[in-house]
């Protein structure tokens, strides 16, 4: 008998497999998934647990949205992938809808957030080159201190988040990286930090893996200003807290600022396919020419299906209200744990970052054991958690979350 046979319940057999075979680049919760509905997961033993991530926001719909799911299996009955060697009759009725959706007039389909993120620095490096005559190879970007963008080479290149970079140099050079939001509240470090050859600032509106850290209200406005005065593209990278996640289609909306360029992942595939997007103005994509740029995957007709029907759901502002009115609702209660256990809550909407105090345990003790009361949350630095469940949770829902977290705190606060 081998030791998967001896093993007693399908998650141990499934978590040894999984820690043979799969690379340890995760740390997951002892929960295995088989099924999924709406806010709620299924695992391998038939147990329940109110999702509480929601797939880092990419399950913004919900799992298995019945709209969503009607696209994709439409589209599986009629043309899935042929590359973009050939037109598809998906992907520029989808380009129309979300360049409207963001007010611009382009789209650069891709497929992660990480893949948007990489074409968002190489159209503004090509942009300041080709448009702002910045001399070649000189084109600088700039960053916020604690980004959270994805995990290529570049990317990682300009993150201060040590686990992440330790081991992987060389390091792209090219990007300068300054305090965000809280702590460069008038953006004085930015424009300090801009110089002739500047081509882009590249921000989160609302930092989410550092924490969902929301700027001070004057934050963005001037950044948005100094972008403009000294012709710099504004990069918002709404890859994390865009498509209603906050209450609003893109957090810059908060504060009524218009970014140049959107980069946007996650929910766009609709939790079902991986698509991601570089939304701008012809001004700045028409900058790419064929065989610059490109991706096998990117903007294949299933996707593009499925994403037209994500931005139809997006039109229509359901999930932006939604999230703004149960958002102010889990706030509230998140609140009302503030000094028994909880020392802050931050966020917008349906998105919430819960700073623990450290004594009730690390965030990841904590999620831990609020998943063996059946509530899925996932930690972010120290003792922080984060609450990003699927859009369609019901308040009564979200009570019986908190109600957990309170009892959570209750027990390990009294050892
Ligand atoms: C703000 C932001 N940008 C980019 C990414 C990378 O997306 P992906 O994991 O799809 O590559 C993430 C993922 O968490 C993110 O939160």
């Amino acid at each position: 008998m081998t030791m998967l046979e001896n093993m007693t319940t399908e998650t141990d057999m499934v978590i040894e497999l999984d820690r043979r075979h799969v690379a340890h680049n995760y740390s997951p919760l002892p929960v295995v998934a088989a099924g999924a509905e709406g806010a709620w997961i299924t695992d391998v033993e038939g147990r329940r647990y109110l999702d509480c991530l929601a797939a880092y926001s990419a399950v913004n719909f919900g799992h298995r949205n019945p709209e969503v799911t009607a696209a994709a299996h439409a589209q599986l009955d009629t043309v899935t992938l042929v590359s973009r060697a050939f037109h598809s009759d998906r992907l520029a009725p989808f380009c129309a809808a979300l360049a409207a959706l963001c007010g611009k007039d382009m789209v650069l389909p891709m497929n992660s957030g990480a893949e948007a993120v990489e074409s968002g620095i190489k159209v503004a490096r090509k942009w300041g080159h080709d448009v702002k005559g910045v001399p070649a190879d000189q084109g600088n970007i700039v960053v916020a201190r604690n980004n959270f963008h994805g995990r290529t080479t570049t990317i990682i290149s300009f993150s201060d988040d040590d686990t992440a970079r330790r081991g992987f140099g060389p390091y792209t050079p090219g990007f300068r990286s300054v305090p965000f939001g809280p702590d460069d509240p008038h953006a004085e470090a930015i424009a300090d930090a801009i110089d002739d050859n500047t081509v882009a600032v590249l921000i989160e509106p609302i930092q989410g893996e550092a924490g969902i850290i929301v700027p001070p209200d004057d934050y963005l406005p001037r950044v948005r200003a100094l972008c403009t005065a000294r012709n710099v593209l504004l990069i918002a990278d709404e890859i994390q807290s865009g498509l209603a996640r906050t209450g609003r289609t893109f957090a810059c909306d908060h504060w009524g600022v218009v970014p140049d360029v959107y980069l946007l992942g996650k929910a766009l595939g609709g939790g079902v396919v991986p698509l991601s997007a570089v939304v701008a103005d012809r001004a700045v994509l028409e900058v790419l020419h064929p065989g610059e740029h490109g991706s096998t995957f990117g903007g294949n007709p299933l996707a593009a299906a499925i994403g037209s029907t994500v931005v139809e759901m997006l039109a229509r502002g359901e999930f932006q209200s939604r999230s703004a009115e149960l958002g102010t609702h889990l706030h509230d209660r998140l609140r009302g744990l503030i000094g028994r256990g909880v020392i802050a809550v931050r966020g917008r909407g349906l998105w919430a970052g819960v700073d623990i105090d450290p004594v009730h345990g690390t965030g990841k003790q904590i999620s831990l054991k609020l998943a063996e009361r059946g509530v899925l949350v996932k930690d972010t630095h120290g003792s922080t958690l984060r609450f990003a469940p699927p859009l369609v949770i019901t308040a009564d829902e979200i009570d019986w979350a908190v109600d957990r977290l309170a009892d959570v705190l209750a027990e390990t606060g009294s050892h």
